[in-house]
């Protein structure tokens, strides 16, 4: 992309999520625990032009690597996402998501009886479906809006 194209500038060191599907950059905020309130250094392009997706979403958060658990629930919103690791203003990493077979302690269940949702000390878990998840212990499958369902803290 050349310069007059770079409409969010380099960042020195942190994380940036690049190509996500247009629309979906709100969620990976959800899913990433950022509402502005804790004070990191975040920069969010939405909609901005991408030769091979035609738009795309694009999200940098400064001073912060991401947690596999949050990589594993990204990689089910956001497939297509590349995440980059800069160092010193350099991709250090490059990691092209995969969808995880199952994700644990990241997403809540709708089911208000699961055992989950019970004040136990015990940790959501969803099997990965082709079309949705499944929990664990009470078997409810969501299969839309994933987003809504992320557990932040
Ligand atoms: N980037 C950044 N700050 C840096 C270095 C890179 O914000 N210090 C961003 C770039 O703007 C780009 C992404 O990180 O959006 C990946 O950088 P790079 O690998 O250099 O770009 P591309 O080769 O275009 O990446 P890809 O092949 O994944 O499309
Ligand atoms: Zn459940």
């Amino acid at each position: 992309m050349s310069d007059h194209q770079l409409r969010v500038s380099k960042i020195p060191r942190g994380t940036v999520i690049d190509h996500i599907r247009a629309g979906q950059a709100l969620n990976v905020l959800a899913i990433l625990g950022i509402d502005g309130e804790s004070g990191e250094t975040v920069s969010v392009g939405m909609n901005v032009p991408s030769d091979r997706m035609g738009h795309k979403d694009i999200v940098k958060v400064e001073d912060r690597e991401l947690s596999q658990d949050e990589v594993d629930v990204l990689s089910l919103i956001a497939p297509e996402a590349t995440i980059n690791i800069i160092r010193e203003y350099e991709v250090a990493e490059k990691q092209y998501l995969e969808r995880p077979e199952r994700v644990v302690g990241v997403l809540s269940c709708p089911n208000h009886n699961c055992i989950t949702n019970e004040n136990e000390p015990v940790e959501t878990e969803f099997d990965v479906l082709d079309d949705g998840v499944r929990c664990e212990y009470c078997e409810t499958i969501v299969r839309e809006d994933l987003a809504d369902h992320i557990a932040v803290e």
